[in-house]
């Protein structure tokens, strides 16, 4: 399978529009090494033609102005994206349904039950696509039952819940239900390859763990690299805990987990514009390369 980042930022992306913090600065002044990232996305496709869109950023645009193969030109309304997954109903994850609304023909969702339930209340997208083409909607279960897509032919997806945060917006914030969150296991049945998606964890169960651990690459959730970094620029008092995402440096932390795992390549995704390892000299991310953990980037192509 391929696989593309579109986007390795989290909410906000990086540099975040109103963000003066130190990172947000840097890259905007060209004053420390590193490079700008959008809002949270991928793509994979099992033929390298037909691609399946995991999450909608707000930035869609751009990153398929950047991944020109999403846009094959073979007819004058044209789109080589066959499918959308959405793993969580936040914002960074599907407004960019709104930019897709003039395809000429209903779009083949996949979410959950209760990221179709926020997509059709709190943050009614679904909704507004009545006066489009409209969807269909294919509900992801929540018991860990594997599915496939037509148009990956040769890929095996697995839904697995998370604990993490529904939106603001959600019936269910800071009282989750299964399926608010999930991450994907994506197995390639001809290369025997897989990966393991997921950006937002707020918490590694066993059996996520044990999902990781067995995957030939990972790409989790990168977002902070401590869980009060918000607060440390006066960003905001908002613990990551509290939104649903585990930090990277304390003990049980994300580089933690990813240490102990031997088989997989490991990636951050998500990762928030405050979180130092941005910077490609500061300590942290130092720190991280010593564990063996790579940072993703826009544009970053993987083959599994
Ligand atoms: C998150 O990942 O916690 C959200 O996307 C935050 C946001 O709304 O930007
Ligand atoms: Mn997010
Ligand atoms: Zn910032």
């Amino acid at each position: 399978m391929y696989v593309h980042v579109l986007g390795s930022g989290a909410g906000g992306g990086f540099p975040q529009w109103n963000c003066n913090c130190v990172n947000c600065k840097g890259v905007r002044e060209g004053t420390i090494k590193t490079t700008p990232r959008t809002q949270s996305s991928i793509a994979i496709s099992a033929n390298g033609t037909d691609w399946i869109l995991f999450n909608a950023s707000p930035d869609i645009k751009k990153q398929m102005d950047d991944f020109p193969a999403l846009q094959p030109a073979r007819q004058v309304r044209d789109t080589a994206i066959t499918a959308i997954v959405i793993t969580d109903a936040q914002i960074d994850h599907v407004t960019g349904m709104l930019t897709l609304r003039e395809h000429n023909k209903p779009w083949d969702v996949y979410t959950t039950q209760a990221v179709y339930e926020d997509l059709t209340t709190g943050f009614p997208i679904f909704n507004i696509y009545d006066h489009f083409r409209g969807i269909n909607h294919h509900e992801i279960a929540t018991d860990e039952s594997t599915f496939t897509i037509p148009t990956a032919e040769g890929l095996v997806f697995t839904p697995v819940p998370l604990k993490s945060e529904a939106p603001p917006y959600s019936p269910h914030r800071h009282n989750t239900v299964p399926g608010d969150n999930i991450g994907m296991l994506i197995e390639d049945t001809r290369s025997g390859k897989s990966l393991f998606y997921a950006p937002g964890l707020g918490e590694a169960e066993p059996h996520v763990l044990e999902y990781m651990r067995n995957s030939d690459c990972v790409l989790v959730d990168g977002t902070v690299w401590t869980d009060d970094e918000m607060s440390h620029e006066g960003i905001s008092d908002k613990r990551a805990q509290e939104m649903g995402h585990l930090d990277q440096s304390s003990d049980g932390g994300i580089m933690d987990i990813l240490k102990s795992m031997e088989k997989p390549r490991k990636f951050l995704i998500h990762i928030n514009n405050t979180n130092p390892i941005l910077n490609e000299d500061s300590p942290q991310r130092k720190i991280l390369d010593a564990a063996g953990i790579e940072v993703s980037y826009d544009g970053m192509e993987l083959e599994l």
